[in-house]
């Protein structure tokens, strides 16, 4: 099986770091002209644009805060300026404001929430207006459009002490099942991937000594994700290979939703 993505444009939110990056960089060499989109951290969004076009690929990078309808309206603006079209939305921007849900803020419930759900819904509505109004292009792609959502696999798994994080990849499932009922007969496909821990700078807390012996006990694959590992999943999800599947979730994740826990237990 042969992959490319030549001819076709992507968008990735939340690329300026960790799995959105190096999604960028998978799809950018599968020969996708590649939108890295960032909120706060221009310099390596702008490094990591350059690497590509270095490496004789296409990449802009273009700062905006997903969770506001304007900054969507001129991110996406921006894309079609640039490379007149779009057929990849990587919706993955996300965050983490971890709390006992005794102490939790209202602020830092909707922030997470802002970002996570809200930012992937006006992401993927702009999106589908996008390619409803292009329409097909068979030369590219079977699909007339391709959405991947980042979701966790919190989507599933219950997780105390992050209940707004849960919460919004909880909504994810539903947004991305919804839409995709919704918008299957116009030929646009609609997934989600769910990775569980994978080895980012973000995470480094998590993945190292005793505490990646801990989280290793919930793997039962054995090792920490990278984030490759679902940057392939990523480029396959928006290529004809996987024509076929729409509505569905795609854990990558080791194992972690096997609820290992009950293996000599329950
Ligand atoms: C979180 C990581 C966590 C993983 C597994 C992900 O959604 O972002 O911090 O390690 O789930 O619990």
């Amino acid at each position: 099986m042969h992959i490319s993505l030549d001819k076709q444009v992507a968008l990735v939110t939340g690329a300026s770091s960790g799995l959105g990056a190096a999604a960028a960089k998978g799809l950018a060499e599968a020969g996708a002209a590649v939108v890295i989109n960032y909120n706060r951290h221009g310099e390596p969004a702008e490094k990591l644009a350059e690497d590509i076009r270095q490496a004789g690929g296409k990449a802009i990078a273009v700062g905006a805060d997903v969770s506001r309808e304007a900054d969507v309206e001129r991110l996406f603006a921006k894309v079609i300026d640039t490379f007149g079209a779009l057929d990849i939305l990587l919706a993955n921007s996300g965050l983490q404001k971890d709390a006992a849900t005794v102490d939790m803020t209202l602020a830092d419930w909707n922030a997470v929430l802002e970002v996570n759900l809200t930012g992937q819904f006006l992401c993927v509505r702009a999106a589908l207006r996008q390619f409803i109004q292009q329409g097909p292009r068979p030369w590219v792609s079977r699909a007339t459009g391709k959405i991947i959502h980042m979701s966790s696999v919190h989507q599933l798994i219950p997780w105390a002490g992050h209940a707004n994080y849960a919460a919004s990849k909880g909504g994810v499932d539903l947004l991305m099942r919804s839409v995709a009922q919704e918008v299957g007969e116009q030929h646009i496909r609609v997934n989600s991937i769910a990775p569980g821990a994978i080895r980012t700078a973000i995470n480094a807390a998590n993945t190292q000594g005793d505490a990646e012996r801990k989280l290793l006990e919930l793997i039962p694959y054995g090792r920490i994700g990278e984030a490759e590992d679902v940057a392939n999943a990523v480029v396959w999800l928006a290529s004809d290979a996987s024509d076929y599947v729409h509505g569905t979730t795609l854990f990558i994740d080791g194992g972690m939703s096997l609820y290992p826990e009950f293996r000599n237990n329950g």
